[in-house]
């Protein structure tokens, strides 16, 4: 029996699996190759856990060369894939960006489903994989194309701004995509005043607070940072007075309102890199304050965070085997890639004039 490491597949068969076709030990020569990459992570993943990290990216490195591939992977990844495989780390706007921009024959996104699409949208020619394709997003799983072009029903002649955290077929019915760092540039760009903004209800009440149009929204929401109260916050500056407190702009309105600062996960790192407060607490996914300790110095990163599900379902082992046979791969059907991508394309266009 041919045996095959697939969505479902323990992480110790996994291991045994991939054994069979890696030589996994943890050899003096993977030491020294990896050594670069460990004093990125030392603070996060211990001495003892290296051996079991070092050989997987080593061969995953090793690979990339070999298959001719680009690993572009989301902030919200583990230190482990962020510091020791991503070619391009970045949000969701800096990596829609970059796939436009990949040379090479294969991307392995490392995030969700939905970033994996977008790149494969705006580089079709391209083999884009993605190492479990039930990383999902609950954004995206909230609503349908068949719901949007309900809306646009109810709402005529109102344009319609998506959250790129959506399917492409959501995308395909829409008239221009925003993300958490473009939003309200977008949605002041588009002509008339008012917009349906979808399908984050909290991105766009919060966008709302920073625009004079009116937006009509849906009520999707994302489960990791939905779950954040004001309450939450007070706690955290009662714990930390001294502490920054900053948030994802997915957050409710009465979380934003009581932060000291909001914006995509990119915005959020280049404000700790740029304000070095002494102490600051990222309201996000767990990894943020990880991947940017280690890059930053003289800032104590405090928790008051939760972990993203889909984004954990990628790791090494699956970054190794997706590499080795070439899959999950990415496809959208043909008819819905023009309309789809032109969404996408037009929010890079309108997010390139605002710089
Ligand atoms: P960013 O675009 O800010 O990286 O957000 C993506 C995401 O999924 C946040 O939950
Ligand atoms: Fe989706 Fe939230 Fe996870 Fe981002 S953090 S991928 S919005 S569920």
């Amino acid at each position: 029996m041919v045996q095959t490491i697939n969505a479902i597949t323990p992480l110790d068969e996994a291991r045994a699996i991939l054994g069979q076709h890696f030589d996994l030990k943890f050899s003096k020569a993977i030491e020294r190759a990896t050594a670069p990459v460990y004093d990125r992570v030392r603070d996060k993943i211990p001495e003892i856990e290296w051996p079991f990290y070092a050989p997987l990216i080593f061969e995953i490195n090793r690979l990339k060369k070999e298959k001719d591939a680009v690993i572009l992977a989301h902030n919200y990844q583990t230190p482990q894939i962020y510091h020791g495989v991503a070619d391009i780390v970045g949000d969701s706007l800096q990596l829609a960006v970059e796939a436009t921009k990949v040379t090479q024959q294969v991307i392995v996104q490392c995030g969700v489903h939905f970033m994996a699409e977008t790149s494969k949208l705006l580089n079709p020619s391209k083999t884009v994989l993605i190492p479990d394709s039930r990383a999902g997003c609950s954004l995206a799983s909230s609503i349908t194309a068949e719901d949007v072009i309900a809306m646009r029903k109810m709402y005529p002649g109102v344009p319609v701004v998506t959250y790129v955290n959506t399917s492409a077929a959501v995308k395909a019915v829409t008239d221009v995509c925003c993300t958490s760092s473009n939003a309200v540039d977008i949605v002041n760009r588009v002509e008339g005043d008012t917009v349906i903004m979808i399908p984050d209800q909290y991105l766009a009440r919060n966008t709302a607070k920073l625009t004079h149009k009116k937006i009509i929204t849906w009520a999707g929401s994302c489960e990791v940072h939905e779950t954040f109260t004001a309450d939450d916050i007070s706690e955290l500056r009662h714990a930390y007075p001294t502490a920054k407190i900053i948030a994802h702009p997915e957050c409710p309105p009465e979380v934003i309102d009581a932060v000291d600062f909001a914006g995509s996960t990119a915005a959020m790192i280049d404000w700790v890199k740029s304000t070095k407060p002494p102490r600051v607490v990222m309201v996000t996914e767990c990894s943020m304050s990880d991947n940017v300790a280690s890059e930053t110095t003289g800032v104590d990163f405090l928790r008051g965070c939760n972990i993203c599900p889909h984004m954990k379902r990628i790791n090494l082992e699956n970054v190794l085997w997706s590499l080795h046979t070439m899959s999950e791969e990415i496809t959208v059907p043909e008819e819905i890639i023009p309309a789809a991508r032109l969404a996408v394309e037009r929010m890079i266009e309108m997010s390139r004039k605002r710089d």
